[in-house]
């Protein structure tokens, strides 16, 4: 089973899902880490595991489409089974998404469906939420909105300010995100008609 990462950050999340690769929990192949950012700590990650990465500069295209064309393009040369957005902090235009509906996961800082976007943990604590969360979704059109595949919570504790919250919930996040692509990759979970099947069952 061969995945492809997406990221365009520091790259914690890819880290975690090479860990569980190298632990034996995660048999997959990681035939690409691919970013938005030249200078993404995902990308050196991927370069010591000995993972071919890839890196392309929107400035470097005339439009959010013709970038996104050409990035799923190289990421499909690859032929993946499964497309992982591990921080990856781009709208993917809608056309380019099409050909992985149902191949390609995001994880996300929030209990969705609440706080889809940006300042997750910001907006928990504005709202005085007692409980926070992380969610992996397989990724439509809609920004955060996709199939949420499988969640993971915490509690807010008195005193928590945004930097812990996050700290606590990237934990929960390297755990989630492995276990979701491993049950894919073994056939467990699955889209089907727009809704997700646990156990491969239609
Ligand atoms: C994670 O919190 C992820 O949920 C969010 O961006 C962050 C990426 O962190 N979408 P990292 O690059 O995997 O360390």
């Amino acid at each position: 089973f061969r995945i492809a990462v997406l990221a365009s950050g520091r790259g914690s999340n890819l880290a975690a899902l090479l860990a569980a690769r190298d632990r034996g929990e995660l048999p997959v192949e990681f035939v690409l880490v691919a970013s938005d950012k030249a200078d993404a700590g995902a990308l050196a990650l991927a370069g010591e595991a000995g993972v071919p990465t890839l890196a392309l500069s929107p400035r470097d295209y005339a439009d959010r489409a013709s970038f996104d064309h050409a990035l799923f393009e190289r990421v499909a040369g690859m032929k993946p089974d499964l497309l992982v957005l591990a921080g990856f902090m781009r709208i993917i235009d809608g056309a380019a998404l099409t050909p992985w509906a149902g191949r390609m996961i995001n994880v996300h800082p929030s209990l969705l469906p609440k706080y889809r976007g940006l300042h997750t943990h910001r907006r928990a604590l504005a709202a005085g939420d007692t409980e926070h969360g992380a969610s992996v979704h397989f990724v439509t059109a809609e920004l955060d909105g996709g199939p949420v595949i499988a969640q993971a919570r915490m509690p807010i504790e008195p005193g928590d300010d945004e930097q812990r919250l996050a700290e606590r919930l990237l934990a929960l996040e390297h755990r989630l995100l492995p276990a979701v692509v491993a049950d894919i990759a073994a056939g467990r979970i699955a889209l089907r008609d727009g809704r997700v099947c646990l156990d491969g069952q239609a």
